[in-house]
């Protein structure tokens, strides 16, 4: 056959298809999403979600030392209260789970860059992610109390915040209260695109955040749009976001690439919950290959255009990384 283009050409080796690789990762950009708790002594495994834990302050530090040795540079906390209430005042608390937490890091391990998920449904009786009105979450009382948090985190040492809670005009809140309190320098990663997901599932169970009516639909978006997409990110970064998050990742790269396409700040994929559970799961039963699954969502989450990516895979991909297996 007389044919000019043959693609196979440019497969045949392993050096050579590294060389005409298109997408490019490093380790730097992984952020690992792991939960706090109180007591002493702790390390528990999340029962939908093997392999994960959470850790009671006096042995987070294994865990720091264990991420800095897997080469993951930057954490984000969530923090399970031991007592919840209608204000979520365990959010904004001094001596929070989280704000004890970013205390611990910061000594502990000073070079990891340690970012806090900012919301309040870890900390409501309701698990909302807002103050409640009726059976409504209401709006803007709750941007006062997420500013709060985000001010209470960065007090604490917190390099960055990432509100997840997806309350109008919560950036642009945060945003003021951190100048106000001269924290101008802490950057904002807004959970932008951030969709009503049944994959955050075992994060609920993790957090012990699952709300006791209703759903998350009247503040998270709906699965179906597209064009809200940008129309989030956009709105978020005239708010002051720094940094622009999709989530869920694997169901919604298409949105990665539009968000990618539309803005001029860094863009951040998290593989949720879920997608970790649904891998482990079928890793467990010996029905796919778990390391080559995880490099294949990787590299397709960079492909997809994600600068930055959150997953609870984050040391895995490190090393997938450093063999040059993904990227
Ligand atoms: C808090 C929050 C959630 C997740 C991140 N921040 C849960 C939710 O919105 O219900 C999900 C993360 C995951 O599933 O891994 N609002």
């Amino acid at each position: 056959m007389e044919l000019l283009q043959r693609s196979r050409r440019l497969r045949g080796s392993e050096g050579l298809r590294r060389m005409v690789r298109e997408t490019r990762a490093d380790a730097s950009s992984l952020i690992y999403p792991m939960f706090v708790v109180e007591g002493t002594g702790v390390k528990e495994e999340i029962p939908s979600m093997p392999g994960q834990f959470r850790w009671s302050l006096d042995r987070l530090p294994e865990k720091l030392e264990e991420l800095q040795n897997a080469g993951v540079g930057s954490l984000m906390l969530f923090g399970i209260p031991a007592e919840k209430d209608e204000v979520a005042s365990g959010a904004y608390a001094e001596d929070g789970i989280v704000q004890r937490a970013v205390r611990v890091c910061k000594e502990q391990a000073p070079d990891l860059y340690c970012i806090t998920d900012v919301c309040l449904c870890e900390y409501t009786s309701h698990g909302h992610c807002g103050m409640l009105k009726g059976q409504e979450v209401d709006n803007d009382p709750s941007v006062e109390l997420l500013s709060r948090t985000a001010v209470s985190h960065a007090a604490a040492g917190a390099d960055m915040v990432a509100p997840s809670d997806m309350m109008d005009g919560r950036v642009l809140g945060i945003r003021q209260a951190l100048d106000a309190a001269d924290f101008a320098t802490v950057p904002i990663m807004a959970y932008s695109v951030k969709y009503a997901s049944g994959f955050y599932g075992p994060f609920r169970e993790a957090a012990d955040s699952a709300p006791a009516f209703g759903d998350r639909r009247a503040y998270q978006m709906d699965v179906h749009n597209r064009r809200e997409a940008v129309k989030k990110a956009l709105q978020d970064i005239e708010q002051g976001a720094d940094i622009v998050m999709v989530k869920p990742a694997m169901s919604f790269l298409d949105l990665v690439r539009e968000v990618h396409d539309a803005v001029n700040v860094p863009v951040a994929a998290y593989s949720v919950s879920g997608e970790y559970a649904m891998v482990k799961a079928a890793a467990e039963k010996g029905w796919i290959d778990e390391e080559r699954i995880v490099g294949e969502m990787a590299s397709s989450v960079y492909r997809a255009g994600a600068h930055i990516y959150l997953t609870y895979y984050a040391e895995l991909v490190a090393k997938l990384i450093a063999e040059g297996v993904v990227g």
